[in-house]
């Protein structure tokens, strides 16, 4: 299940959030962010967690990749905003264990 969960979830905060892919202002502070508080585990190139698709025994999810091979492209924009700031679990509004910290 995991993130499809979301789909039907309620968003925390307002919906209309714009992330600016093309500014690179915020990229560059971006990918520093990104490098120091995500890296360790969506991996330097974005890669994810080895075997990110298994669920493991505990019933946990690793990281997914942020490129192209993963989902992470599927979400609008303030999903993206919501699961970083608040957690998955404030996203959809239910109760959901995971080791995505917020
Ligand atoms: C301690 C490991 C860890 C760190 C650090 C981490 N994440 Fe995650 N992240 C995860 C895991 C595990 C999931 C999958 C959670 C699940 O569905 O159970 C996830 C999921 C996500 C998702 C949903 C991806 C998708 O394809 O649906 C986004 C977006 C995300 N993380 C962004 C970030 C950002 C941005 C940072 C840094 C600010 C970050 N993560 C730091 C472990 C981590």
């Amino acid at each position: 299940m995991g993130f499809f969960l979301i789909y039907s979830g309620q968003a925390t905060g307002s919906k209309d959030v714009t992330l600016r892919p093309n500014d690179l202002v915020f990229v560059q502070i971006g990918e520093k962010i990104y490098k120091n508080y995500c890296s360790s585990c969506h991996g330097l190139q974005l890669e994810g967690q080895k075997g990110w698709q298994t669920t493991l025994s505990d019933g946990m999810r690793l990281a997914p990749p942020h490129d192209a091979s993963g989902h992470t492209w599927h979400h609008p924009n303030y999903h993206l905003f919501a699961m970083t700031k608040f957690g998955i679990e404030k996203l959809i509004g239910q109760d959901y264990p995971n080791n995505m910290p917020a």
